[in-house]
């Protein structure tokens, strides 16, 4: 358990101010117990509570179904429909004519929907796509800017019943590939190209790239944003503004059950292949809306940004679906944080006057490292609560974003959950409870988390060990696309006679029983709140002809959180250059997107493996972040082969 061994007790803590609690959701730590107790004894009754918010075609009939568990289902007999939830259902309010979406291009272009007007475009895009022939439970792949048309999109998919599998615009052609055959897709709807720090990313022409491998793809939608010249293929792409204008703006939210099948996300696993995590209707929905109304404190006066790319699970529960089902507001900015100077975030704050801001730790590194000046010369004097998600954030940098971005007055929410969990499990509650620098904090309601040795013990009290969650919940993936054996291996198998639910996760828990999530336990390297499978990125390298063999490991980095080192062996005969290390990097970037680029490549004449073949990570791990062996190295094959790394790495 050395790895996960939790060596840092932090002991200041922070209160929401009283004006804060004032007008909170939850007001004390009594109430939140006291609703936390209630949804653990009665999770039908808490649960089937929290769905009474929400519109049904057809009422429930069961809250929790664990019959076929691992194969939970939730509101089993109800229908509805989470875009006529998000939509609407508002329109029948004072909210017609709120701002759902504010919205900012990275040039500097800006526009404003209103529920009415997000409703309008919204049926027009679902007809559009219904002449395309997208018919209920057709998987529809998203690969697009970070424009108002992207959540149009997802919601019309929501309201057809054809679920969306959205790929982040910064993955490459091959990521695209893989994605639509697994989801075996039929229909993309791209962009000609989205703005990113000041240059135009040619999406269609990736899409282009992919389909020469995709011939099952039937119809391309492209959305005209940057104006870059594309090529369209006559009898598969289709011009947005030509569908969707042309398209009636009457189209009924279809009534779908509760277990009907809302969107696939891919996500890294520790094996090569990404993992489809489905989520369906009614469960995501109740979870997704009832965390943003809680965690975010949200009133209908806030204006709301999460900076996170709706590529990412982030965007999906909480710029959009979340969000847009309180009849909150929502901004959306397309580009960089950077573009055109490091104040472009602070600008936007100050310009939408921003009351609730949620990013990741890696931006409030980055932030911190470009100078306080940039925030300090804007007014921030709007925000009233500040969120953080992705991966653990280092003390520094939460009294960083503490003092020079919330003023010393705004609570910060540390949120720990996953693209599985489809919405956050373990936080604080703003107005409720004290927070930690670096603690993540309790569980939200209904949620049952706990630290169990690797063999299975509950371990109580103050501990570290591997964190499971002993309960279902409502926001919970359903399966693996196409692959429920997997979906059992990977999480169920195993604690399965407990039927716990395993992260992947280390954490520890607190005297206070305040969780602090350590990272990843598996082969996941959390680069800039972003999950990516070492295999994948092995896979990637190994396949170019240089490489023979390859080790992926992630180190600690100052801005990203984790980086990426590759050791590489190469054939024999040839001395690898420096201008070889280039080529791989971008070998990388081409097969998986940017973001998988390793910041180092480390050339070996042979990798340190155990007497069965394995290649010791834990090892590599040491030598990366330069660290002593520590470690059992008794079962190591070749004692001269760390040696030798050593030699290389210090050389
Ligand atoms: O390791 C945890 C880390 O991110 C992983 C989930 O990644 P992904 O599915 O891409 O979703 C990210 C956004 C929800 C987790 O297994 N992680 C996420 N949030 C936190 C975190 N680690 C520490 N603290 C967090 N608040």
């Amino acid at each position: 358990m050395s790895s996960i061994e939790h060596v840092l007790e932090e002991t200041r803590t922070f209160h929401p101010t009283a004006d804060f609690v004032e007008h909170a959701h939850i007001q004390s730590r009594e109430e939140y117990d006291e609703m936390y107790k209630h949804s653990i004894n009665d999770p039908d009754g808490f649960w089937g509570d929290a769905a009474e918010n929400f519109h049904w075609f057809k009422k429930w009939d069961t809250v929790l179904n664990k019959d076929a568990a691992p194969f939970y289902t939730w509101f089993e007999g109800g229908k509805t429909n989470l875009c006529y939830n998000c939509v609407d259902r508002h329109l029948t309010t004072w909210r017609k004519n709120k701002a759902a979406l504010i919205w900012e291009g990275e040039p500097g272009d800006t526009r404003t929907l209103t529920y009415q007007e997000l409703h309008r475009q919204v049926c027009k895009c679902a007809n559009a796509l219904k002449s395309l022939g997208v018919k209920m439970g057709d998987c529809v792949t998203l690969y697009m800017p970070m424009v108002p048309e992207l959540a149009i999109a997802m919601l019309a998919c929501a309201r057809i019943g054809a679920p969306h599998s959205i790929i982040f615009g910064g993955f490459s052609a091959n990521a695209i590939v893989d994605r639509v055959h697994d989801a075996d897709s039929k229909f993309i709807i791209t962009a000609d190209g989205g703005y990113r720090r000041g240059s135009v990313v040619p999406l269609k022409a990736t899409v282009d790239e992919a389909l020469e491998k995709c011939p099952g793809v039937e119809k391309v939608l492209v959305l005209k944003r940057a104006d870059n010249a594309v090529e369209m293929k006559e009898g598969r792409d289709i011009w947005w503004h030509d569908a969707v204008d042309a398209a009636s703006a009457d189209c009924p939210a279809e009534e779908l059950d509760s277990e009907h099948p809302l969107f696939i996300l891919y996500t890294s696993g520790s094996t090569g292949k990404p993992k489809g995590i489905l989520h369906t209707t009614a469960g995501y929905m109740v979870g997704a809306a009832l965390t943003s109304k809680y965690v975010f404190d949200l009133r209908d006066e806030d204006t709301y940004w999460c900076t996170a790319d709706i590529g990412w699970v982030t965007g999906h529960s909480y710029i959009v679906y979340g969000i847009l089902a309180n009849g909150a507001t929502s901004v959306m900015y397309e580009g960089a944080p950077n573009h055109p100077d490091p104040g472009r975030f602070w600008d936007i704050v100050e310009k939408y006057k921003v009351n609730v801001f949620y990013t990741a730790p890696t931006a409030i590194r980055a932030f911190a490292k470009w100078g306080d000046e940039h925030p300090k010369s804007r007014d921030l004097s709007s925000l009233r609560l500040l969120g953080t998600v992705g991966e653990p954030i280092n003390p520094e940098a939460w009294m960083w974003y503490r003092d020079v971005i919330g003023g010393g007055r705004c609570p910060i929410v540390d949120t720990w959950w996953q693209t599985e969990t489809g919405s956050i499990l373990i936080t604080t509650l703003p107005g409720a409870m004290a927070t930690k620098p670096g603690s993540a904090g309790l569980p939200f309601f209904g949620i049952q988390p706990q630290i169990v040795s690797e063999e299975g013990e509950p371990e109580d009290g103050m501990h570290s060990g591997l964190l499971v969650i002993k309960e279902p919940w409502p926001s919970m993936l359903r399966t693996l696309y196409g692959d429920d054996e997997r979906y059992k291996e990977v999480y169920f198998s195993k604690f399965a006679e407990q039927g716990w639910y395993l992260t992947g996760d280390g954490a520890f828990r607190d005297k206070d029983g305040y969780f602090m999530i350590i990272g990843r336990l598996d082969d996941v390297i959390n680069v800039s709140g972003h999950r990516l499978g070492t295999m994948e990125i092995e896979s990637a390298l190994v396949s170019h002809e240089l490489v023979v063999e390859a080790a992926v490991v992630g180190f600690p980095h100052e801005i990203k959180g984790q980086g990426i080192c590759a050791f590489v062996s190469v054939p024999a005969d040839i001395t690898p250059t420096d201008d070889d290390m280039g080529v791989l990097r971008n070998h990388v970037a081409k097969e998986i997107g940017a973001i998988a680029k390793p910041d180092q490549i480390r050339f070996t004449e042979a990798l340190p493996k155990t007497r069965s073949g394995k290649i010791m990570r834990r090892l590599l791990r040491d030598i990366a972040a330069g660290r002593e062996t520590t470690g059992d190295t008794t079962t190591l094959e070749d004692f001269s082969v760390m040696a030798k790394l050593r030699e290389e790495n210090e050389a």
